[in-house]
């Protein structure tokens, strides 16, 4: 099959078109023909070497093929699979370290995959694992908000912000948005009572009782001032918070795998309750040129490779 592949950490351009053994579907796994594979910011973390150097206890083992999110057709079920058949349609996250998903072919654990609805196409089914589980699980499990309670959102109309705002509004949580000006009627579509600008604009109202951060740095720092005490700053971002004069200190949290909130979610987005844009459709043979786009960040929705 066809993969791109990087054997050496650096630029977008390590990434390389490869033909490499077709997979097979082991036991307790099916083989799902990747029609769309979503691109996310860590995949150009873990290219460039950054995840390898701030994170000496994750393995990388090279030559290695990126990719977390697949949406496809099950191509072959491995030994003990039950209820899923070939040709069914299905998303999923892959594993964070083994990943795989930039590839005409991915083996999936039959236990993480879940049944894309009828009228979501893969492009849409594939922008939403990793992203959507983020910022969901941000505010359901890290944060777990009261229904009246106020949080600041950053990076509101990303990708992870988004599905951070939804997961809130659900809980009855009033959600103020920190995004970029151009993006301020984009938060408030999405249900923002609020938006600040980021790194412009500082916080004139009560204080939040939580934050969920999707940015990073100091901006965001300068508005955590507003959290109350004993208020939780939960950031999913690699650009770390300082702590320094803070009412509380910020604590990264990671993304798990999640099937059961996975088919929630994508149940939510077909019903229409939750806009996800697909900026960009890619071929797969141009992972790299996603690379660069996604590094220059602006791209204002997700970018996907269809192999
Ligand atoms: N911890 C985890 O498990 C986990 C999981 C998933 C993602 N992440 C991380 O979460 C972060 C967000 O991911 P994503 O997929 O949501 O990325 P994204 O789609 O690019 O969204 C980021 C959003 O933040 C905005 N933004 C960035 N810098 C800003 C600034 N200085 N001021 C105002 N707005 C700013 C971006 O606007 P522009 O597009 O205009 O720049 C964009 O709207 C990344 O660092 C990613 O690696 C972590």
């Amino acid at each position: 099959m066809r993969a791109i592949e990087f054997g050496a950490f650096g630029p977008p351009e390590v990434l390389q078109v490869v033909a490499v053994t077709t997979p097979e579907a082991r036991p307790g796994t099916i083989l799902l023909r990747v029609r769309a594979s979503g691109v996310n910011p860590a995949d150009y973390k873990w290219r460039s070497g950054w995840v390898n150097a701030a994170v000496p206890d994750m393995p990388v083992s090279l030559p290695q093929i990126p990719g977390y999110d697949v949406a496809g057709t099950v191509e072959a079920v491995g030994p003990g699979v039950t209820g899923i058949a070939p040709g069914d349609r299905m998303v999923a996250m892959l594993d964070h370290v083994e990943k795989g998903g930039y590839a005409e072919f991915a083996v999936v654990p039959a236990e993480h995959a879940v049944p894309i609805p009828e009228s979501m196409d893969f492009a849409t089914a594939a922008a939403l694992p990793c992203a959507g589980l983020t910022g969901v699980q941000l505010i359901e499990e890290f944060i777990q908000p009261k229904a009246g309670q106020t949080i600041l959102v950053t990076g509101a109309v990303g990708a992870v912000g988004r599905f951070a705002v939804f997961a809130a509004l659900g809980i009855g949580v009033r959600v103020v948005a920190a995004v970029r000006g151009a993006q301020r009627a984009e938060a408030k579509a999405l249900g923002a009572s609020d938006t600040i600008i980021l790194g412009d604009e500082d916080w004139p109202g009560p204080p939040f009782d939580h934050v969920a951060d999707t940015v990073g740095g100091a901006a965001v720092a300068k508005l955590c001032r507003h959290v109350k005490p004993g208020g939780l700053i939960r950031t999913v971002a690699t650009t770390p918070i300082d702590p320094d004069g803070l009412p509380s200190e910020p604590i990264f949290v990671a993304v798990h795998n999640d099937p059961a909130r996975l088919l929630e979610l994508a149940r939510s987005v077909a019903a229409g309750k939750l806009p996800v844009p697909i900026a960009r459709r890619l071929p797969l043979q141009q992972a790299a040129e996603a690379h660069r786009l996604i590094e220059a960040g602006g791209v204002g929705g997700k970018l996907i490779l269809e192999p």
